[in-house]
């Protein structure tokens, strides 16, 4: 039997309808939760994701400021935009569209957001909060939303081997470390794996719960896959279409077809991780504007 679907879109909706509703109780104390989403340039893809992170905002009854600057900015002149929205009170939540041009080192406009307006949860600090599981920092919207996922279609995660395909610091990292946390979400047996794994099918095909964010389209095929596992695909890869009108299309890291024939439950791409990404942002955003105007 084909896996069952994880339907990333309708459990977004429902975390965002919980965030809309306690934007409305902030709203009743007289607080707008704001969410600053800063792009520089004009990359295609990226005035895309930071235009639906705005329009989410405004749709969960938030003020929304999409701050767009010229590629040229200096390193500098990004770091005092930063100071003035860190300073600013209608702002609760920053997020500064990655990747940057290259004359800016992103580290350092992450480290210089206020780690209590870091949405993202990219900084250091709210980094070093998620690994120890300390609960009041913010939880990089990725790896969480997946985690809501799983605990919405009722996955059991304590004592599960769980591999993580993949170690980025925005996904494959934090994925990593919240999946080893002592609670009922998590308590898994965690592997994470990279392009130096070596058997990387050896790894996949013991996995309960696979997680792949590669970044390399179709990458996970039905052998590498243990019947019965919960295949979560976090890769987001534009592949050639000719039957589609753009002439391309999305395309997971999981080669989704052969996959569904033997997983359990499986997210689509689009319409699984993607979805949630957004929706865990706007849940960061009323938590901030909660913990500060308490
Ligand atoms: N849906 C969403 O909301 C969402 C959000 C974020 C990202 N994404 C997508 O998720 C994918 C990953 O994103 P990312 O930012 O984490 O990418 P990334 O920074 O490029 O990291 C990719 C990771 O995959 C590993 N990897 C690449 N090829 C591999 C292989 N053949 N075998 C094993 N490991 C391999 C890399 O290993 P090394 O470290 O050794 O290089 C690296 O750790 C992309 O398609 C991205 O578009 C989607």
């Amino acid at each position: 039997m084909p896996a069952e679907l994880i339907d990333g879109r309708a459990i977004a909706r429902k975390v965002r309808a919980e965030a809309a509703e306690r934007a409305k109780k902030l709203a009743e104390r007289g607080v707008t939760p704001g969410l600053a989403v800063v792009l520089v340039g004009e990359d295609p893809a990226s005035v895309v994701y930071t235009s639906s992170k705005s329009k989410a905002a405004e749709e969960t009854g938030m003020y929304s400021l999409n701050l767009r600057l010229p590629v040229e900015i200096s390193q500098q002149e990004l770091l005092s935009r930063v100071d003035r929205l860190n300073a600013d009170p209608k702002i609760h939540g920053i997020l500064v569209q990655m990747p940057l041009p290259k004359h800016i080192d992103p580290d350092a406009i992450i480290r210089r957001i206020d780690p209590y307006k870091d949405v993202d949860g990219f900084h250091p600090a709210n980094v070093g909060k998620m690994l120890i599981g300390e609960r009041d920092g913010f939880i990089p919207c990725t790896p969480a939303g997946i985690q809501v996922l799983l605990r919405e279609s009722g996955v059991k995660t304590p004592g599960k081997n769980c591999v993580v395909v993949g170690r980025s610091n925005i996904v494959g990292k934090p994925m990593a470390a919240l999946m080893m946390q002592d609670n009922e979400n998590a308590n898994c047996t965690v592997t994470v794996c990279h392009r130096h794994t070596v058997d990387l099918r050896a790894h996949t095909s013991g996995a309960d719960i696979l997680i792949v964010a590669a970044g390399r389209a179709g990458m996970i095929t039905r052998d590498m896959v243990k019947p019965g596992a919960v295949v979560i695909d976090v890769g987001t890869n534009r592949v050639a279409d000719p039957s589609s009108k753009t002439g391309t299309r999305l395309r997971g890291d999981v080669d989704f077809e052969s996959v569904r024939e033997v997983a359990s439950k499986i997210t689509p791409v689009p319409g699984g991780v993607g979805p949630m990404t957004i929706a865990m942002l706007m849940l960061n955003t009323v938590r901030a504007a909660e913990m500060t105007t308490k």
